[in-house]
């Protein structure tokens, strides 16, 4: 039997939870649902200082924590950043790397590409972001984004196709962008079909097959079954609406019907 792909939905907290105990409210509620759902993975992304006292309260393996970042190098004299050999030692699985709101703070392609590799060497799975801050008319942001995939998944190994996850989030459309305008399922599918193109003439199509793609910018539990469904995209990238712990449930639980429905 064939088996079905899971619909993977990540929870971007960001720096929205600023207590110890509504961050254990907040993970014990969504853990809660995500739980039940067999064709739902959940990953929990806050930030790095509760990831620690989290991770002793998950339960299974269908609810697990991401980081929201992670430093390039293992160890050194490195001021205020969390390595991969941390995240491994504390059996952390994935992180966010290059997240639209870190790139605009000064992140650059050559330092995710970097944090790409560091990830991988510590078998910590990294959800790559990707996006344009903008749309233009004379299609100026297809020469942006192929520059930003082609430097930021520069030197990798093909083998490390399979071990990546890509979320395409259009800046424009994420919920605190400054006038922020919803993007569609349709937006979402010529990107991920532009960019797996790239993708695929940077290492093959049989390679590039292999990764998983992810939409984000404001999902919410009314559009997050038309993504799936039309977006070319096996799972979503939440942020506002993944510190509201009856609306992110919801957001998992139309992942699981339409699951279901297919
Ligand atoms: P949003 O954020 O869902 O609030 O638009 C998404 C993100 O920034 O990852």
């Amino acid at each position: 039997m064939k088996e079905i792909q899971k619909i993977l939905i990540v929870a971007n907290w960001k720096m929205k939870i600023t207590s110890l105990d509504s961050a254990k409210k907040l993970f014990a509620a969504e853990k809660a649902v995500g739980n039940k759902l067999r064709h739902v993975e959940t990953l929990i992304a806050p930030s790095t200082m509760y990831l620690e006292p989290l991770s002793k309260l998950v339960t299974g393996h269908r609810v697990l924590l991401a980081a929201q970042d992670v430093f390039y190098e293992d160890a050194g004299a490195f001021m205020n950043e969390t390595s991969p050999k941390m995240l491994k030692d504390r059996k952390i699985t994935h992180s966010i790397v290059g997240h639209s709101d870190r790139r605009a703070r000064g992140e650059s392609n050559a330092i995710v590409a970097q944090k790409i590799r560091a990830c991988l060497a510590n078998n910590i799975v990294p959800i790559v972001c990707i996006g344009e801050t903008e749309r233009t008319a004379d299609m100026n942001h297809l020469k942006f984004l192929k520059t930003q995939i082609t430097e930021s998944f520069a030197g990798l190994p093909k083998a490390a196709l399979g071990k990546i996850v890509v979320a395409y989030e259009p800046v424009w459309a994420i919920s605190t962008t400054p006038g922020a305008r919803d993007a569609t399922p349709e937006d979402c599918r010529e990107m991920v079909l532009f960019i797996r193109k790239v993708l695929s003439d940077m290492f093959g199509l049989a390679k590039s097959n292999h990764i998983r793609f992810l939409y984000g910018g404001s999902v919410e539990r009314d559009n997050a079954e038309a993504f799936l469904r039309e977006g070319e995209v096996s799972g979503l990238l939440v942020g506002s609406a993944s510190i509201d712990a009856k609306h992110f449930a919801d957001i998992l639980i139309v992942a699981e019907q339409y699951v279901k429905s297919r």
